[in-house]
């Protein structure tokens, strides 16, 4: 069992110099979805995603020595001064104040800024919180020269990522992730992430996620309200168990890349997803009679072109659009001639799979 926590990570004032770190870090997709969670974000079921690039969070953590001890910090989201995310980060520092006790010595001044919009099913958790893990990491590393082999400094970024928001510490890795213990791969873990890009096949490296935005307000019911809805939910044994199932043929379909089982199992998840939200006590609904419009046309245009086009969907109405690289001109065409319609401004983010976090400076 891993074990993080490390009252010796602390600084030592007299050769210590202020600085900043910045790391850009992307959304990620889910194709198993996690839904459901105990303790400090284990999940209930295991969960695969894949690694987007277009949509992600800029963050530069900047760090200087205070007089007192605790936690302290500024936040300035997307060029304003912001106090919305306080309890969510501070929430985040408390829990992983005995893994980097150096953070109670330090004032943060965190300037952050997505390129979507957040709260909207769209993964802005997991973009921020793995890009705001990752600084931590690129601290620690810094104050103690630690963490210099890459496998283990994207564990512990992915693990501390977990803390902040489940999914965000599947976004640590390019390509694609794994998150969650399964029979079938004996490096998984409930703890942290794994990379998955070498184990699926080559057409997955250059997929597309083309999101379209049919509603850009902030979800009635956010998803830590949605996880804790699983504990009450009469179909959830069952649904994990499904979840197991789905993800080993999942990983025969990435394997062999067979397009038309990948698929199945994605929209297959997605409305398994809604389903589980429709079904919980009390019930809700974040689709959007756009977001079944888009879905039928999307099935319609699928069986009359057999173009291996499939959705997926986040805990929100947006409509994520997956498809192999050689059909990007003919489904720009199908977006712009039948799906532009339902979206907000009529207007979608282009996306592909990507190759994860980078360090933009550090300094
Ligand atoms: O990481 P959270 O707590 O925001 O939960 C995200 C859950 C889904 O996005 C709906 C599914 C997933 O696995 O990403």
């Amino acid at each position: 069992m891993i074990e993080y926590k490390n009252p010796k990570l602390l600084i030592n004032k007299s050769n210590f110099q202020a600085g900043e770190i910045c790391w850009r870090s992307p959304s990620n997709i889910a194709i198993i979805k996690y839904w459901g969670k105990h303790e400090l974000q284990l999940p209930r079921n295991p969960s695969f995603s894949f690694t987007l690039n277009n949509a992600h969070t800029f963050t530069c953590l900047a760090y200087n020595l205070k007089e007192t001890k605790g936690i302290s910090f500024e936040l300035i989201f997307e060029g304003k001064e912001n106090t919305s995310f306080h309890p969510k980060i501070f929430k985040f520092f408390e829990q992983v104040v005995e893994i980097y006790p150096f953070i109670e010595q330090l004032h943060f001044r965190i300037e952050t800024e997505n390129t979507f919009p957040h709260s909207a099913g769209i993964a802005s958790s997991a973009s921020a919180m793995s890009a705001l893990s990752l600084c931590l990491c690129t601290l620690e590393r810094k104050l103690f020269n630690t963490l210099l082999n890459q496998k283990e400094f994207l564990q512990k970024a992915s693990y501390l990522s977990r803390i902040g928001s489940g999914s965000a510490c599947r976004s640590v890795y390019p390509t694609a992730a794994l998150w969650g213990e399964t029979n079938s791969i004996s490096e998984s873990s409930n703890l942290f992430a794994i990379p998955f890009k070498d184990e699926i096949h080559k057409v997955f490296h250059t997929y597309h996620d083309d999101i379209l935005i049919v509603s850009k307000i902030e979800k009635s019911v956010p998803s830590s309200a949605g996880h804790d809805l699983m504990e009450g939910n009469i179909y959830a044994m069952n649904r994990y168990q499904q979840a197991k199932d789905r993800l080993n043929a999942l990983l025969k379909a990435l394997k062999e890349g067979d397009l038309v089982s990948f698929g199945t199992i994605c929209e297959a998840e997605a409305l398994t997803l809604h389903a589980l939200m429709m079904t919980s006590n009390p019930s809700y609904l974040l689709l959007k009679p756009s977001t079944l419009s888009i879905i039928e046309e999307i099935r319609n245009f699928r069986t009359e072109t057999s173009i291996p086009v499939y959705f997926t969907l986040d805990a929100g109405p947006n409509v994520h659009l997956l498809y192999p690289d050689e059909f990007k001109e003919i489904i720009s065409e199908f977006i712009t001639q039948k799906l532009l319609f339902y979206c907000i401004d009529q207007k979608y983010i282009q996306d592909i799979i990507g190759e994860g976090p980078s360090l933009a400076s550090d300094s």
